[in-house]
């Protein structure tokens, strides 16, 4: 419990940071063809390791922004300062701080906050998860037809080329497809039932990991395989596993 309430803390702090910056001047460490890295990541995930790390100086951390600590110690948080930062580079308000920890390998706490709509998700292995305090569920639909699935292609030709498959497959067979830019959002909103699923070929842990412990904590289901021919990457589908989606 200790471990959630500092979670929270962290992101809405980060949150709040990324609220101030949202719209402002801001000052890009690299771009490449498909994505953009701000320092405001770089400032948000530093807020988030002085929170946590102050509170448990043994624990590790695995961010988007670089590690800190042994990752081999039997907690590791893991982080993503700012995920969506191409929407928030852009000004489109869907992007979010994603904060996951494990213990020895197995994800036990996670929170996810959007600063923009004030929306926190979070949970903990077991138990149901919660948005903003209420407790939530994945989507009860069954028919794929009826169904609204997010598709990620990432930010490289290689996990372009994976993804365009299965979104020229999927559009056909559900009602709607998206690409909104956020996975960690992507994943609340499979939690609470605003989607049905969630599919990327080529996504990172800090990307995923806070996101899939909720999605199973909401009832849902995750499959998640790392890739051998992309380092760090993995394929995953995170749905509410009442839909035939091969
Ligand atoms: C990206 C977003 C995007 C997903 C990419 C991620 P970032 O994260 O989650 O939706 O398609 O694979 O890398 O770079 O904004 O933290």
């Amino acid at each position: 419990m200790q471990y959630l309430e500092v979670a929270k803390e962290a992101a809405c702090a980060a949150g709040e940071l990324l609220r101030a910056r949202f719209h402002k001047p801001l000052t890009v460490n690299a771009a490449t063809a498909h994505d953009i890295k701000l320092e405001v990541d770089v400032l948000a995930q530093d807020l988030i390791t002085k929170i946590l790390l102050e509170r448990f100086p043994q624990h590790a951390l695995y961010g988007e922004e670089g590690i800190v600590g042994d990752q081999s110690s039997d907690h590791q948080w893991i982080v993503d300062p700012l995920d969506g930062t191409v929407n928030f580079f852009y000004g489109i308000p869907h992007f979010c701080v994603s904060i996951g920890l494990r213990f020895r390998g197995v994800m036990m706490t996670g929170v996810i906050y959007d600063p923009i709509r004030d929306e926190l998700w979070s949970g903990e292995k077991g138990k149901p998860p919660l948005l903003n305090g209420n407790p939530i569920r994945v989507s009860p639909r069954t028919a794929l037809a009826q169904a609204i699935v997010s598709i990620g292609l990432a930010k490289t030709s290689a996990t372009i080329e994976a993804g365009l498959p299965v979104l020229e497959e999927m559009v056909h067979r559900v009602r709607k497809c998206r690409m909104l830019g956020s996975a960690a959002l992507d994943l609340a909103y499979v939690a609470c039932g605003r989607l049905d699923a969630y599919i990327e070929q080529g996504i990172s842990l800090w990307d995923i990991a806070a996101g899939s412990l909720l999605v199973e904590a909401a009832g849902g289901r995750v499959e998640m395989e790392a890739r051998s021919d992309m380092p760090d990457k993995f394929r995953i589908i995170a749905s509410s596993g009442r839909l035939e989606l091969r």
